[in-house]
């Protein structure tokens, strides 16, 4: 399918951010955006990237009122040669269509939806940050667009992409975050949508985060559904653990964890960095355990946003728990370091993780 390409006019660019600006995250977005619209008459159509702005939609629209749509998130990098790299992109789009299957809304052609977030990010080029830590922040998305009530298969759908320079998700470097574990709350149950990204599992979630950063924390670390016993994810982050400062655990895929693509990496790169790896069931109160015996060393958050996040500290049951010797360990910022080092080009990268979008 072609991508028919609109001009901008001169009143329809917006300013860039200045070099040193703070970006944050999501607050800024670029000049333009990808879009495209399903109907059961006739499938995907009107491919087209045009000016960002606002959508009109009925006040009835599906999307409204049961929540069905589903997105994903991805980074373009700059490097320091001016060009710009996706980092493994082809995953999230692998993703995206997963969530569809469960949201039983229509799948998109891969290499097309591919094609539009490359193709976008080429003709915004000028919107990806360049200042250390900056990426430009990918977010397709699918929307029911169908003005009616009653939820059903079919109707019709709104694919679109939109991207946003955001800033170094530590701002003062790389530093841990606290994190309370809950055996109140969960996040996803079995049978529920935790494995894909509907927009559901996220709008729960925020009554938890908001408890959560009451009572002093950064994050909150899930455990499953059923036992309350095992670990799942770390807000919206997969969670692993390091033991002795080589054995790297993470909770294997249960059916309510989001199959992350920094955890994957991670699992694909760690053999490479000498330690060894594996997916396990994670009982807290082993890691409760070992957070006591210094057997825990490290533990880390991993997801597109943060890259690794280190976490120094748990909440347990009104009790806080040190993690190794309270700082950023030496498994966490070595990771970190080699994933960026091969997201903006720093280093080489042997996975074929990277595709560079020339515009230097
Ligand atoms: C619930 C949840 N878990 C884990 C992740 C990490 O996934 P990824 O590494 O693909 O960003 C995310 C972010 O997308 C998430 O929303």
């Amino acid at each position: 399918m072609t991508i028919t390409v609109y001009p901008l006019s001169e009143d329809q660019r917006k300013p860039l951010p200045t070099p040193g600006q703070p970006l944050g995250f999501g607050q800024i977005f670029s000049d333009r955006m990808f879009t495209q619209r399903w109907s059961e008459e006739n499938g995907w159509e009107e491919a087209k990237i045009e000016p960002y702005g606002p959508f009109s939609l009925d006040p009835s629209t599906s999307v409204f009122h049961y929540a069905q749509e589903f997105f994903e998130g991805t980074k373009a990098y700059r490097r320091a040669d001016g060009n710009i790299n996706l980092f493994r992109t082809i995953e999230n789009c692998k993703r995206f269509n997963q969530s569809a299957r469960r949201a039983v809304m229509p799948e998109v052609d891969i290499e097309h939806h591919f094609e539009a977030i490359r193709k976008l990010v080429a003709l915004d080029h000028e919107w990806v940050p360049s200042g250390a830590g900056e990426s430009l922040y990918i977010r397709p998305t699918m929307i029911a667009t169908a003005p009616k009530l009653g939820l059903k298969p079919g109707g019709s759908y709104l694919h679109f992409v939109i991207t946003s320079p955001s800033g170094a998700y530590f701002v003062d470097g790389f530093n841990p975050v606290s994190v309370y574990i809950s055996d109140e709350f969960s996040r996803a149950i079995p049978g529920g949508t935790g494995e894909v990204k509907m927009g559901g599992n996220y709008a729960s979630a925020v009554y938890v985060a908001q408890q959560v950063y009451d009572k002093g924390y950064h994050q909150v670390l899930y455990l499953d559904a059923v036992e309350h016993k095992y670990v799942e994810e770390v807000g919206a982050m997969n969670i692993a653990f390091v033991m002795n400062n080589k054995h790297i655990i993470t909770p294997q895929l249960s059916g309510s964890i989001l199959p992350g693509i920094t955890r994957k990496s991670v699992i694909q790169m760690a053999p490479d960095l000498g330690y060894t790896i594996s997916e396990e069931r994670i009982d807290i109160n082993d890691i409760i355990k070992g957070l006591e015996s210094g057997e825990v060393t490290e533990a880390f958050g991993m997801g597109t946003a943060a890259v690794i996040a280190p976490v120094d500290k748990f909440g347990w049951k009104g009790q806080n728990m040190t993690v190794g010797s309270g700082g950023v360990g030496p498994v966490a910022t070595k990771l970190y370091d080699t994933l960026t080092g091969i997201q903006y080009g720093r280093l080489e990268d042997p996975y074929g993780w990277i595709h560079t979008i020339e515009v230097a």
